[in-house]
């Protein structure tokens, strides 16, 4: 008889363990604090949805549960860190997850620098980063400069109340300057530029409906629309590729698809690689110089300050690598841009080997979140967050505060966004080519209402008015 208890006493422990170990609803697999799953087969899927994001899930969570929490995407444990501490811990990890960047395989290939983890992805990041490099930069400045004047021209033959399509016309001059200075394409006419975006919007609208509403059965229209639009995204970059193979290089014009070409003779990698790379540097450019605008638009003082700071450190001149630096106030608005309107909200690694955050257990294989925008939005380090104020980046008051703090490209592994440099050129010379010559309103009685996607947009176009300086 006690044989008999002793035997069910050890099967209904061991039928616990099991039970607590394999549902996923339990949290007995972690001590990170964080919900119970809502469902057993979408865990917290529903309440990110409900959230209306993940970004405005992360922030939830934290404010809830402190810098580390955990919840279930599908069956799957996932971590989130927000803290600069906590960053620091995981400063050196450089595999980003795949599960949670799956979602965009279809768009931008298996094959592409996202996935890439381990020797292969160091490998290619060290051969790519060359040409975006500090010291590449000023390769770079003279393009972006007639680009820039060519939207100068445009704008300027816009009456004084007619209403520009802000995002547009953004979106539109970020893609042109991505793709003449990464792949040396001169050629697109504005038509091929509103044709790509226009694909784009569609292919990225679908990419985004996948995180909250799943994917489309085969065959049903959203998946008509995302095929066709890829399809013609597609064609337009493997010509470019076609023409970069095809033209005789100069050898003083060596641009990333060069260093693509020149690392691997696999087409499939090529041709995703230089999509991953269209797309990071457009759709996160051209949102970054939306909402500075906007911004600009919507405090005029600070505008004023921006124009005064033009006058007197150009004057006249174009900006050049050494007055680049010079353009201090400038650089603290691009960073309250990407700050307030957190243009990319997340990022996120993974360790094959059981680890330790935060005094906690991480078992192998989970993902962990960086909220970059979490931290980008803490009181602690930036009080009234939803307050757009430039001078929290003055030379003094970044002194208070840990680097970490602000990574709005992402900071671990050496994997931070390799544009990043690139980028900040891109936006200075930009704006201070427009914001020189132009003073920017925005057309009374819109709401304004972000979108926390992968990429931070607008929800509606943002329609503004200009008038000659
Ligand atoms: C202001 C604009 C930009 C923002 C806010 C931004 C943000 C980011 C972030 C947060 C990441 C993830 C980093 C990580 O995993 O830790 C990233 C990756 C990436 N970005 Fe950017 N980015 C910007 C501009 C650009 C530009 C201009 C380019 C191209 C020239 C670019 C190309 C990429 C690529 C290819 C990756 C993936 C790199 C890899 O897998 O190792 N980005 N970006």
């Amino acid at each position: 008889m006690l044989d008999f208890v002793i035997f069910a006493a050890t099967f209904l422990i061991a039928l616990l363990i099991a039970v607590i170990y394999l549902y996923p609803g339990s949290r007995r697999v972690t001590s990170i604090p964080g919900p119970e799953p809502t469902t057993k087969e979408d865990g917290n899927l529903s309440d990110i949805a409900r959230a209306g994001s993940l970004h405005e899930y992360l922030l939830e969570l934290h404010s809830q549960y402190g810098d580390i929490t955990a919840f279930w995407m599908g069956q799957e444990l996932v971590v989130s860190i927000c803290s600069p501490e906590l960053f620091k811990q995981h400063a050196a990890v450089f595999d980003r997850p795949p599960s949670l960047f799956e979602l965009f395989k279809p768009l931008i290939g298996e094959k592409s620098i996202q996935y890439a983890n381990k020797a292969e992805g160091r490998r290619r990041r060290k051969c790519y980063d060359t040409v975006l490099a500090h010291d590449y930069l000023h390769h770079y400045y003279p393009a972006i400069q007639e680009i820039s004047d060519n939207l100068v021209k445009k704008w300027s033959s816009i009456a004084k109340d007619e209403h520009i399509p802000l995002a547009q016309y953004m979106i539109g001059f970020a893609l042109k300057l991505g793709l003449v200075n990464l792949f040396g394409s001169k050629a697109w006419s504005d038509e091929q530029i509103l044709e790509f975006s226009h694909q784009y919007e569609i292919a990225w609208q679908e990419m985004e409906r996948r995180l909250t509403e799943g994917f489309p059965q085969d065959g049903s229209s959203r998946m008509k629309a995302f095929e066709e639009a890829k399809k013609r995204m597609s064609e337009q970059v493997n010509k470019i590729i076609k023409n970069c193979k095809k033209h005789k290089k100069d050898p003083n014009e060596y641009l990333l698809i060069d260093a693509v070409l020149e690392s691997t003779t696999d087409e499939e990698l090529v041709f995703s690689d230089a999509l991953t790379y269209v797309i990071g540097g457009f759709h996160t450019t051209g949102n970054v110089l939306t909402w500075a605008v906007y911004f600009l638009a919507t405090h005029q003082d600070i505008q004023d300050k921006v124009y005064k700071e033009i006058k007197k450190v150009l004057g006249e001149e174009d900006v050049d690598p050494k007055t680049y630096k010079d353009l201090v106030y400038l650089h603290q608005v691009i960073d309250e841009t990407l700050r307030c309107a957190v243009v990319a909200p997340w990022a996120a690694r993974f360790q094959d080997f059981d680890s330790e955050l935060g005094g906690h257990k991480i078992p192998k294989n989970t993902p962990v979140i960086h909220a970059l925008g979490v931290s980008l939005q803490n009181e602690k380090y930036y009080p009234v967050p939803n307050k757009f104020d430039p001078d929290r980046f003055s030379p003094e008051n970044s002194k208070s505060r840990p680097s970490l703090a602000f990574q709005p490209f992402g900071f671990a592994g050496k994997r931070i966004c390799p544009g990043y440099k690139f980028a900040y050129v891109e936006a200075t010379i930009g704006l201070v080519t427009l914001l020189r010559k132009f003073k920017v309103k925005l057309i009374e009685g819109q709401v304004v209402t972000p979108v926390y996607g992968l990429v931070t947009h607008p929800e509606d176009e943002i329609w503004v008015k200009i008038e000659k300086r």
